[in-house]
């Protein structure tokens, strides 16, 4: 399998053998190692139950590892979860934001329950139109909002966080095209900015776009890690089938 080069920084996002047998004997993860480091996007792609929301949930320390470790800035999340949870940001497939708050409300509320309380309204309202949420939308309640710009919110509240690495598990599944277009946007900005970013998709093509590196789980393990420049010819679809067809052909 493909070792990606080293590079000078160390790695933000580090797996390392992860593991995760769930308790009724589903092998979610098996010996998965890969590393994000900051600048950088990983995606993550494979059919439904590959292992991939496993893995951001062991990042997140929202399930212990059966074995190996996940690490944000060096802390194993099972470990040291505090260290690790201050480093993280998500946004997660499902936004949940209070939907009889305003725009504003909701990214005021969780900034706060995240710490961070020197933010002023200004900034509330620089960072909702960098999510391209627009100024009449700030003051209106989230429960007429499109799955599109709920996520912005979730993404607003993300970056208030200003943590180093931000993990998103399926952030485009749903969104319409222009949504979709903009959301990828933002990643860019993100990755410019010196984010880790730690990412599920089905979307193969913003993938192959976005990513500096592109890993393709199956049935819990990794089969296949390339980087942008090793897609650069590459059919990354047609790829993406063969090692789909490798798992028929192998049952
Ligand atoms: N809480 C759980 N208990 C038992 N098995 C689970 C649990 N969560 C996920 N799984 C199983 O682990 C595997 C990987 O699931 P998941 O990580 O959700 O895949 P993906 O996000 O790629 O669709 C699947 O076989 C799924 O059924
Ligand atoms: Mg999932």
């Amino acid at each position: 399998m493909y070792q990606p080069a080293s590079t000078n920084n160390s790695p933000m996002l580090e797996a390392q053998s992860l593991t995760k047998r769930y308790e009724d004997g589903v092998l979610g993860l098996d010996h998965v190692s890969f590393s994000v480091s900051a600048g950088q996007v990983y995606a993550m792609l494979g059919a439904n139950g590959a292992g991939k929301t496993t893995t951001i949930n062991l990042f997140l320390n929202f399930i212990e590892p059966t074995e190996g470790e996940a690490r944000i800035a060096g802390f194993a999340t099972h470990r040291e979860p505090l260290e690790a949870k201050a480093r993280v940001a998500f946004v997660s497939e499902n936004v949940m934001l209070y939907p009889q708050f305003t725009a504003l409300q909701n990214v005021d509320y969780f900034a706060r329950l995240g710490g961070k309380t020197e933010y002023t309204k200004d900034d509330y309202r620089r960072v909702l139109l960098r999510v391209g949420l627009q100024e009449e939308a700030h003051h209106k309640r989230l429960k007429g909002f499109s799955k599109g710009m709920r996520q912005k919110c979730g993404i607003a509240i993300a970056i208030l966080k200003d943590a180093p690495a931000i993990l998103l598990d399926e952030p485009t599944s749903g969104l319409d095209p222009k949504a979709g277009f903009e959301f990828m946007q933002l990643l860019h900005s993100l990755r410019e900015e010196g984010k880790a970013i730690l990412m599920s998709t089905h979307d193969i093509f913003r993938a192959k776009e976005v990513a500096d590196t592109v890993g393709i789980m199956k049935q819990g393990q990794l089969v296949m890690q390339r980087t942008h420049a090793e897609l650069a010819g590459e059919n990354l679809e047609e790829l993406y089938m063969h090692y789909m067809a490798g798992h028929v052909e192998a049952a």
